[in-house]
């Protein structure tokens, strides 16, 4: 408390923000600031796109932090980002760069043991618009809890997980997708006599094992010829994916819900036997399927109601294919299943505002207030609706989409993240008067309220002084310090959670060894990237 006085009376501490998020700026979505604006810190070393909200939110209901946005891809130039799994909060302020696990599609939470985990893929990009690699299971202290992947072995050697899904069950195992390329006598679809599929196969393992419980291939139950491809001429390399499944989902009764991208098809499998219970949508559907309810190279089917005669999912309809399409736009669907006369029926769809047609990817997710949150894939936006369909917010995190900022899904959930590690500080000394910035963030931390200035010195916390205590502000929060009142030799942080608990203490920072040679670097790399960003980082403002 006294410090507290101190510290207002003196004017010593302020607080800036080095998050950078925009606001309906026309120059963001013209580009001006390159295809893939980035945030900067002083803290920490990463770099994950700034937002701009082209509308943002008015008045709609304020959730905790958890935005999860699973990776842009690499970027090219100036922009050039980390892509990997990313958490963000409502706000587009960063809450976790987790781009240590390297560039994945699925990213997402899932309940293993009873408790929130994370699951993010790691591994190959194949040629073929596939993965093949390992899941990793994540707890809320980011710590490594599991690794696992399929057990496979397919002419091209060992067959891992694919990155388009995973899944915990209720039994805690994981189901995930994987492609195994096999030969297959395609001369009945226009291909070679001995040509080659990318046969898509869904696993359940036993985490802990490694064991397969239940295996599911694309091919033991549907014809290529239910399916809108051609194969192509290539080899065991460059099999045809004529099925290519990118979403699974367990329901009630314990079958699955799969999603077949190239046969515009829904499929329900009998988790016994694997047989096909029923088909959604394509060329063979076992529903009559109402005005505005089909779909085509969809992603993300999800249950969201389920009894015995009546069912509610979504699903993201893509509706086109590079430069091939069905529809106008791309939509988020939400679609009425009646088993006593079998018919699919539009509830609502979701039309992005600017009528874009997304190729690739995509989502929809139902809201715990019944609205849903779609992220639109290919294309870097991610928007809200109310369950009428009405556009509450969007957000971009990028101009240009594709291979340089793309989400496969965005999906929003409650997260409290307890990191291990201790928070960030990086201390810099201004050349012009003669105070110090104290950058502090803590990757991950959804905890902290209040950073406490620690003065000492010498680099422990025992000999240390409480110099102020700052409220904290979306992923890092600069505390300035006047270095002629507060002459230590070492500055560090204490978090402090709502109820003033202590979370933990950074390391004691030196601000007089070679820092003020450091500040200046700092501050030309992020000058030199991108101009924009660095002047409205610069914006402080004062208690
Ligand atoms: C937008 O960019 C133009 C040219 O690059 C610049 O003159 C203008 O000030 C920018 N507008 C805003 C609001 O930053
Ligand atoms: C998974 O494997 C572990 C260890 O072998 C075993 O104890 C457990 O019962 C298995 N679980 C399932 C669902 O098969
Ligand atoms: C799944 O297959 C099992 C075994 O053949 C069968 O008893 C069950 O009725 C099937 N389930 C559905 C929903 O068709
Ligand atoms: C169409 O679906 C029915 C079951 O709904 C199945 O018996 C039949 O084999 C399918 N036809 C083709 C050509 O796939
Ligand atoms: C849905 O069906 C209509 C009518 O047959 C068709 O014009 C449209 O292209 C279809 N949409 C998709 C996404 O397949
Ligand atoms: C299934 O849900 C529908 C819609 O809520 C309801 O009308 C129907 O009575 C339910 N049927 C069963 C068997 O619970
Ligand atoms: C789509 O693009 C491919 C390659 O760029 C081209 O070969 C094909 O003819 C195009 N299809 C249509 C329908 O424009
Ligand atoms: C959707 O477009 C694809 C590619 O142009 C075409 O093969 C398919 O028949 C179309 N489907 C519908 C339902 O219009
Ligand atoms: C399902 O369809 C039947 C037959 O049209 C109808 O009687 C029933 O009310 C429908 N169920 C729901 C939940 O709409
Ligand atoms: C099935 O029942 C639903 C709900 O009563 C109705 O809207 C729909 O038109 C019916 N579909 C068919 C194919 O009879
Ligand atoms: C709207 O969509 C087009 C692509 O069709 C894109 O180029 C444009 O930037 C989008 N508008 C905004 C504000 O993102
Ligand atoms: C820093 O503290 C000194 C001594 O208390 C005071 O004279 C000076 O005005 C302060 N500087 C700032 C920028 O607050």
């Amino acid at each position: 408390m006294e410090f507290l006085l101190l510290a207002a009376l003196l004017n010593l501490v302020g607080f800036a923000f080095s998050d950078k998020v925009y606001f309906a700026s026309g120059n963001y979505t013209a580009g001006v600031y390159g295809s893939g604006p980035t945030q900067q810190f002083f803290s920490a070393n990463y770099t994950p796109s700034a937002w701009n909200f082209v509308r943002p939110q008015t008045g709609i209901q304020r959730y905790p932090l958890g935005m999860c946005l699973p990776p842009p891809e690499t970027v090219v130039g100036s922009d050039t980002i980390r892509p990997g799994p990313l958490i963000f909060d409502n706000d587009g302020h960063l809450v976790w760069d987790g781009t240590n696990f390297g560039e994945t599609l699925v990213f997402q939470l899932e309940t293993y043991l009873g408790k929130p985990h994370i699951l993010t893929w790691s591994g190959d990009f194949l040629a073929t618009g596939v993965g093949n690699g390992y899941v990793s299971l994540i707890n809320n202290r980011y710590e490594l809890v599991a690794r696992f992947t399929t057990d496979l072995t397919g002419i091209t050697g060992s067959t891992g997980s694919d990155f388009h899904e995973v899944r915990i069950t209720s039994r805690n195992t994981a189901v995930m997708t994987a492609y195994q390329t096999k030969m297959m006598d395609l001369s009945p679809y226009g291909g070679l006599p001995e040509g080659f599929i990318a046969d898509s196969v869904f696993q359940e393992v036993n985490i802990t094992s490694g064991e397969p419980l239940f295996t599911w291939y694309a091919s033991e139950h549907v014809d290529p010829g239910e399916c809108f491809g051609r194969p192509g001429l290539g080899g065991a390399y460059g099999p045809w994916d004529y099925f290519h499944i990118n979403s699974i989902d367990l329901s009630n009764d314990g079958n699955y819900l799969i999603s077949s991208r190239y046969c515009f098809t829904l499929y329900y499998i009998n988790a016994t036997n694997g047989e096909i219970i029923w088909r959604l949508g394509g060329k063979n559907s076992s529903f009559a399927m109402g005005d505005g309810a089909n779909y085509s190279y969809q992603h993300h089917a999800r249950w969201i109601f389920q009894n015995d005669t009546y069912a509610r999912l979504t699903v993201f309809d893509n509706a086109a294919e590079s430069n091939e399409s069905n529809e106008s736009s791309s939509r988020g669907l939400h679609l009425a299943l009646n088993f006593s006369n079998m018919s699919a029926e539009l509830i609502q769809d979701f039309i992005p505002y600017n009528k874009t047609l997304s190729q690739s990817q995509g989502s929809v997710q139902l809201q715990p207030n019944g609205n849903f949150l779609i992220g639109w894939g290919f294309m870097p936006w991610i928007s809200e609706y109310t369950s009428s369909g009405e556009l509450l917010w969007v957000a971009q995190f990028g101009v240009v989409g594709g291979d340089f900022n793309e989400a496969y899904r965005a999906l929003r959930y409650n997260w409290s993240g307890e990191p291990t590690a201790p928070p960030s500080i990086k201390v810099i000394r201004s050349s012009i008067d003669n105070t110090s910035n104290a950058y502090v963030s803590w990757n991950g931390d959804t905890r902290t309220q209040l950073w406490e200035l620690l003065g000492s010195n010498i680099s422990s916390v025992s000999g240390a002084m409480s110099l102020s205590n700052t409220s904290r502000r979306s992923f890092e929060t600069a505390l300035t310090v006047n270095t002629t009142a507060h002459k230590f030799n070492f500055l560090a942080v204490r978090a402090l959670d709502e109820g003033n608990v202590s979370l933990g203490v950074s390391e004691f920072s030196s601000i007089v060894n070679g820092v003020s040679a450091i500040l200046f670097g700092d501050w030309r790399v992020i000058f030199a990237v991108t101009v924009s960003v660095w002047i409205a980082q610069r914006t402080i403002s004062f208690i």
